[in-house]
């Protein structure tokens, strides 16, 4: 049955549960209600100018990025704010930014959810403890998962906590800056001259993972966007209303997309119901097929991958997704405001449930039943 159907039988209510649901089913999965926009078919999808000139050809080159000018962006009519700009990365330069989530970004003093469960001398280098298992790694035999397998998520600079659902400004490691550099022209070219890399949660999904329905609305300042940054295999995307009943539009996310919510689509509703294998058929993507060019620029903040670290990314990459979102806190020179905690905060903060699971992203085994 087609995903308008089941909306429109389900006369709204809770209507972005039950696409949820219809999206993350395994076994008939029907998906020509998705937007591809890599192939941008529905008059739903409309072109979204850029600031082509805010961001020179040479500093979208340092983040790896194709000259503003080549991007296409679209947004999506009655989502203002929405912007979807398929794939502008440079050939190869994808590379790094895998890399830099598996091998750089999961280093201490960064958060990730097996902090929760385990010492700081277990989870400390889990690409060194995870890289040889995972590139002897063979699809048939069903072994042990290794910890990078078992990642499921990291926060950077201030780091988000999943129990409160605040950020605290004694809670903070300093923001990666090739990321920061990568946010600030995206921003820049999308008309947020100024933003601020400030929190990081990258997401590390499997193809029986999911994320929940949720909004983003812990940043203080919600006049500017969010980012989003997708790599490896494809997801769909379901983007709804200010209200949880409001049905979603469903999307696809392919390697490379990059997504940003601002405006009136900042704190709308979403989730990722399913991760599907990339649309191409492949074990990879082909945009991250080709390795990085030889000759980066020197102040380039791309750094070459070698082919001994590719291989356990790629390796890594044909059962994953993985999904970087970057927010700017606080507003231009505000400061956290400085509440009394309550004794329920307090706690966690002192017994270090900072590591708290996330809920969002538990496998929703009721949602696979149903
Ligand atoms: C998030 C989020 C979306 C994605 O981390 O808040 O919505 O595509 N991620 O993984
Ligand atoms: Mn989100």
């Amino acid at each position: 049955m087609a995903a308008s159907r089941v909306a429109a039988r389900e006369g709204g209510e809770d209507a972005f549960r039950r696409l949820f649901r219809f999206y993350r089913r395994r076994e008939g999965l029907d998906l020509t209600g998705v937007i591809d926009f890599s192939q941008p078919a529905t008059r739903q999808v409309v072109n979204c100018p850029l600031s082509c000139s805010s961001v020179s050809d040479q500093d979208a080159s340092r983040a790896g990025l194709q000259p503003v000018s080549q991007w296409k962006a679209y947004g999506l009519d009655s989502y203002p704010g929405f912007i979807f700009i398929p794939n502008p990365f440079l050939p190869g330069c994808q590379r790094h930014w895998v890399k830099q989530s598996l091998k750089q970004y999961t280093q201490k003093p960064n958060v990730c959810n097996l902090d929760m469960h385990m010492s700081s001398k277990e989870t400390t280098d889990l690409w060194g403890k995870s890289q040889l298992q995972l590139r002897s790694r063979s699809s048939s035999k069903q072994e042990a998962k290794c910890l990078l397998e078992k990642l499921r998520w990291v926060t950077l600079g201030y780091h988000y906590n999943w129990n409160t659902k605040k950020y605290l400004a004694d809670h903070y490691t300093a923001f990666p800056s090739d990321l920061a550099f990568l946010s600030e022209q995206v921003a820049t070219a999308c008309g947020f001259p100024g933003f601020q890399a400030e929190a990081g949660i990258l997401n590390y999904y499997h193809f029986d993972s999911s994320l929940g329905i949720h909004v983003d609305e812990s940043e203080l300042d919600h006049s500017r966007p969010l980012l989003s940054f997708s790599f490896g295999q494809s997801s769909i995307f379901l983007l709804g209303g200010l209200k949880r009943d409001e049905a979603p539009v469903a999307m696809f996310m392919h390697s490379g997309d990059l997504m940003i919510m601002s405006g009136f689509s900042r704190l709308l509703f979403h989730a990722v119901p399913r991760v599907l294998p990339n649309l191409e058929g492949k074990p990879l993507p082909s945009c991250l097929e080709l390795p990085l060019p030889a000759d980066l620029p020197a102040d380039s903040v791309i750094k070459p991958c070698s082919e001994k670290d590719w291989q356990v990314c790629a390796k890594y990459l044909q059962v994953s997704r993985i999904n970087m979102t970057v927010r700017q806190v606080l507003a231009e020179g505000q400061s956290f405001p400085t509440e009394a905690r309550t004794d329920g905060e307090q706690g966690a903060v002192l017994t270090g449930s900072y590591h708290e699971e996330d809920s969002r992203l538990k496998k929703q085994k009721s949602d696979v039943d149903s």
